[in-house]
């Protein structure tokens, strides 16, 4: 899947948030979206799906044009959104969630079904029939990458998928994104947390005010002092891949 954003603009009311924001994320390819609290990160996300749809630019998923299509066409077409915060259904339980998400895709095919989300998550198996309400930070988090899996997406946005986590799960996070990768699903990558994104992108986006302001390799964003402040980070970290 390839994803062409073009121009989007977005209002909350009266308040314009995205001022033509355009991006392009390629078949398989892990790209960051960064920017400052509230910059329009999760505004762009929710344009690109239809939950906050734009009032006017395009967001093309393979040629088609989205923009006034509702939030489970693009779900259908492979692409998936992963909110940010608490957002699973905290009453059901963990094997629920997963299957409610499995069943709003039940045309999609490929290789996640529950019992391979389980395989490459086991603590999630652990704890299949505990409610989700009940869970840990990180234990979500490892439920809406699952809900995300077994609608077999071709593409997943990330919303700010470290906040709130410890640093030993912030880690473990790296290394689904990495499996991700490896199994050619795009990803979009929203993230405050400019370290995290620079280990596991290549490429990003620079959001400011609901514009890109730039776009680039991560090493042009860390090697320009300028973008590492427009970003609220003093230093370049060590890259850890
Ligand atoms: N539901 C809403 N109603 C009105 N204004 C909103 C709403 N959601 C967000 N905004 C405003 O839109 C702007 C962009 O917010 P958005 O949440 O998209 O930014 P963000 O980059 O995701 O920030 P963060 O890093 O804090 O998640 C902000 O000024 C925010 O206050
Ligand atoms: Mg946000």
């Amino acid at each position: 899947m390839r994803l062409v954003v073009e121009g989007l603009h977005t209002y909350y009311g009266a308040s314009h948030v995205l001022q033509g924001a355009s991006l392009v994320v390629e078949p398989g390819e892990a790209v960051a979206l960064l920017g400052r609290n509230g910059a329009g990160k999760t505004t762009l996300m929710r344009s690109i799906v239809g939950l906050t749809p734009a009032r006017s630019g395009s967001v093309l998923v393979d040629g088609r044009d989205l923009r006034r299509a509702p939030p489970y066409r693009s779900a259908r077409l492979g692409l998936a959104f992963v909110p940010s915060g608490r957002r699973v259904f905290s009453s059901l339980s963990v094997a629920e969630n997963l299957e409610v998400a499995r069943r709003s895709c039940p045309r999609r095919r490929g290789p996640w079904t529950l019992k391979r989300v389980y395989e490459v998550f086991p603590k999630l198996a652990e704890v299949r029939t505990r409610r989700a309400g009940h869970l840990s930070g990180g234990e979500q988090q490892m439920l809406k990458i699952g809900r995300a899996l077994v609608t077999n997406p071709e593409m997943v946005l990330l919303d700010e998928p470290t906040e709130g986590l410890a640093p030993a799960v912030v880690e473990e996070l790296g290394q689904w994104l990495g499996l991700l990768t490896r199994e050619n699903l795009g990803i979009l990558l929203a993230e405050q947390s400019a370290a995290f994104a620079l280990a596991h992108t290549a490429r990003g986006y620079l959001l400011e005010k609901g514009r890109m302001r730039f776009e680039g390799t991560m090493e042009e964003i860390w090697d320009s002092a300028e973008l590492r402040s427009a970003l609220g980070v003093a230093e370049h970290p060590n890259r850890t891949r």
